[in-house]
């Protein structure tokens, strides 16, 4: 079992000891947690699969869930796909780095085990000055799954990715809370046109100010495509009950519920009425922007578990933009176990 190092730099500074002191456990082979301006990742070189097998023993991950390579240059990418569409390299283009993973076809480069056998790999570039400086350092791609243990929300600070992977992973660097707090967005540019496989950090009508129409993977067929979204995700330890937005009496009542069932209940809340329930219990308002919301979403469901909290009720935000991503996440960690 490895001894977890802790790593703590600024992300405007990295500090050039620490990133290639994690690069060269990389190159060993070994397991570096990494900041990303959506989620910590769990890094490890993507050309060597006892590495990448590594990441999927310590996070518990189904073999069949391909993982996201993090590149750091557009040049990696001609090792790594066959091909990317027109519309693929116009959206890298405009938003790399950031937030949105490319799945594109593959080339027989690289281990099988990173794309769990698909014919395609899912590319991305992270907008963080250090996860850019390890990428820069090491000279590869990364693999980077969101750096919890499969199934518990992603890991928005170092001491999250601690509190699932110490005594699993060598390094932990540490560069501060992420600043989306929700995943990327998977988009799928084999198709035309392209299909979103899991909402994120960049919306929807942003990819389509530049591409036109984007398709969201509503149909099953597709969903198919992208294994990690039949996986149920993003859940708490504690029973997630999704409120209306602004519903006061639903809310009211489902305290009383679940209290006369002696369960202690927690509640994250953003609108103007339900802020104004009196609750002894948490009760943790994140109003508006949505941004907001979204980057505080996975800490609260986290330290409402460490309360040891039964039933959390999470007031609905509004569809669209990043609200849609915010619902996805919302109504998987809702879904029975
Ligand atoms: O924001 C993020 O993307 C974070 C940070 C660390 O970069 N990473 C992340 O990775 O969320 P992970 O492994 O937790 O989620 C990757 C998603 C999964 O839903 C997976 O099924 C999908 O991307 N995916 C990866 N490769 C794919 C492929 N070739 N085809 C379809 N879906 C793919
Ligand atoms: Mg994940």
């Amino acid at each position: 079992m490895p001894e977890t190092k802790l790593i703590t730099m600024s992300l405007e500074n990295p500090d050039m000891e620490g990133i290639r002191e994690a690069a060269d456990v990389l190159r060993k082979g070994g397991l570096v947690v990494f900041p990303t301006e959506t989620v910590y990742g769990l890094g490890a070189d993507a050309m060597n699969p006892e590495a990448v097998k590594r990441v999927f023993d310590a996070k518990g991950r189904p073999p069949d869930n391909p993982l996201i390579v993090h590149i750091a240059d557009r040049h990696q990418l001609i090792d790594l796909a066959d091909e990317v569409s027109e519309k693929g390299q116009r959206l890298a283009k405009e938003f790399w780095p950031g937030p949105l993973p490319l799945v594109v076809k593959r080339t027989v480069l690289g281990p099988d085990i990173v794309t769990a056998g698909l014919d395609t790999v899912a590319i991305r570039m992270p907008d963080h000055p250090v996860a850019l400086a390890l990428i820069e350092e090491f000279e590869g791609g990364i693999v980077g799954p969101s750096a919890n243990l499969s199934g518990r929300p992603s890991p928005t600070s170092a001491q999250h990715a601690m509190d699932d992977l110490k005594g699993r992973v060598d390094i932990v660097l540490n560069a501060g809370p992420a600043e989306i707090g929700i995943e990327s967005t998977v988009v799928d540019v084999t198709f035309d046109p392209p299909v979103i496989l899991r909402s994120g950090g960049l919306h929807k009508e942003s990819l389509e100010d530049i591409i036109g129409p984007v398709r969201s993977a509503a149909e099953a067929e597709l969903l198919k495509r992208s294994p990690g979204t039949r996986h149920r995700h993003y859940a708490p330890k504690a029973q997630v009950v999704l409120v209306s937005e602004g519903n006061v009496q639903e809310c009211m009542e489902l305290l009383r519920e679940f209290r006369q069932q002696g369960k202690s209940v927690g509640c994250i809340v953003h609108s103007h009425e339900l802020s104004k329930i009196e609750s002894g219990d948490f009760f943790k308002v994140l109003p508006s922007p949505i941004e907001f919301f979204a980057r505080y979403l996975f800490r609260t469901l986290r330290e409402l578990d460490q309360d040891g909290t039964n039933v959390i009720l999470v007031e609905q935000v509004a569809e669209g933009g990043l609200g849609t991503a915010v619902m996805d996440r919302l109504r998987r960690a809702a879904e029975p176990a």
